[in-house]
């Protein structure tokens, strides 16, 4: 397949372009550079640089070239920049999507994978989310996320677009080989964080909260390995073919880990202790983010390789002692 990926310069779509071309099809990454890394796509995929926000960046590549489907991680992602500038994040993730979207339909691209997010669903009302849990975004980027899954929707009944939107609870981990990885900056991500404050002395290590109602009181997430992820995404592409339709799923591990918990568990991988200085909770986390995965892996026959959380962590390890950007 000739596959455009949007966002394939930044961490997760980096990790989809290597696992498709690895499987032979025709990748194309179109990314403006402004959180993602020339240095991961690998040589040999072209990288058109382009922003979703200039619509003849679109319309000039879907002019040159044909694609049989888009997969779309292009978004602004942090929850608290997001609530600072509304704006900025209702004209990159929505008017974005929504001139990618206009490309597609004025060249007759049909398929399309979208990276939403569990922050479509706000404060959970129930220990696992799943996909029946009320949509209550708590902060504009999730608001931004589901925006976009109800323009799917629209667009499937109008226009015939069939969409999966993936869920993803935290994103953690990095190419089993060593050569991509997470690299934000800043980075807002725990993982990251505990471990760079290991290999960088000027990096603090900060909990932020520790009075959540969780068991140890600190917050409590589901992280699900980057391939894992990427793998959903083959399948969901494969699951769209047979299924008409503008459909979610959620994607978690279905195990919670908090705070504490994974700095212990990252000590173990490293076998170095981890320091860190407590501060206040950040405005807009939940107490509690698990996944109830149950609906992807039967509908997508979706089965996460990486169960065990020290796995996870010790391929983002290996990414970080050797990070190249
Ligand atoms: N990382 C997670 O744990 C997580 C969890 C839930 C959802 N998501 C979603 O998954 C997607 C990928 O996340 P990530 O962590 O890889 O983020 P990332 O910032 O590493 O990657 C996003 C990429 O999109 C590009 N981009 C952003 N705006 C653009 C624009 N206007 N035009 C062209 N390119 C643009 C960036 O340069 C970057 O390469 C995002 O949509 C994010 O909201 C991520």
């Amino acid at each position: 397949m000739d596959i455009l990926i949007c966002g394939g310069a930044g961490y997760i779509g980096s990790h989809m372009v290597k696992m498709l071309t690895g499987q032979g099809h025709q990748v194309t990454v179109f990314d403006n550079l402004s959180t993602g890394h020339q240095e991961a796509v690998p040589p040999g995929v072209q990288l058109v640089e382009g922003d979703l926000l200039r619509p003849d960046d679109l319309s000039s590549l879907f002019s040159r070239q044909h694609f049989d489907a888009v997969m779309h991680f292009s978004a602004k992602s942090l929850v608290g920049e997001s609530v600072i500038d509304p704006a900025l994040y209702y004209a990159n993730n929505v008017v974005g999507t929504l001139n990618l979207l206009a490309a597609m339909r004025n060249h007759g691209v049909l398929k399309f994978i979208f990276s939403s997010s569990a922050a479509i669903f706000g404060n959970p009302i129930q220990a696992r989310i799943n996909e029946f849990h009320p949509q209550a975004p708590i902060n504009p980027y999730g608001e931004t996320k589901l925006m976009v899954e109800h323009i799917l929707r629209d667009y499937h009944t109008a226009y015939g677009l069939k969409s999966v939107s993936l869920r993803y609870f935290n994103a953690a981990g990095a190419d089993p080989g060593g050569e991509i990885g997470e690299s934000h900056q800043p980075e807002t991500h725990l993982l990251p964080n505990v471990l760079c404050s290991l290999l960088t002395k000027q990096k603090e290590l900060k909990i932020f909260g520790q009075e959540y109602e969780t068991p140890d009181g600190t917050c409590v997430r589901d992280y699900i390995h980057i391939n894992d992820l990427c793998e959903a995404h083959l399948l969901a592409l494969s699951f769209l073919e047979k299924n008409p339709g503008a459909h979610g799923f959620n994607l978690g591990n279905g195990n919670g880990f908090s705070v504490l918990e994974m700095i212990h568990a990252a000590e173990q991988v490293t076998g170095r202790k981890i320091a860190f200085t407590l501060a206040p909770p950040r405005a807009g986390d939940p107490a509690t983010l698990v996944a109830d995965s149950t609906f992807a892996r039967q509908q997508l026959s979706w089965q996460p390789k990486y169960a065990r959380i020290d796995d996870i962590i010790a391929t983002a390890w290996n990414w970080h002692q050797n990070q190249r950007f």
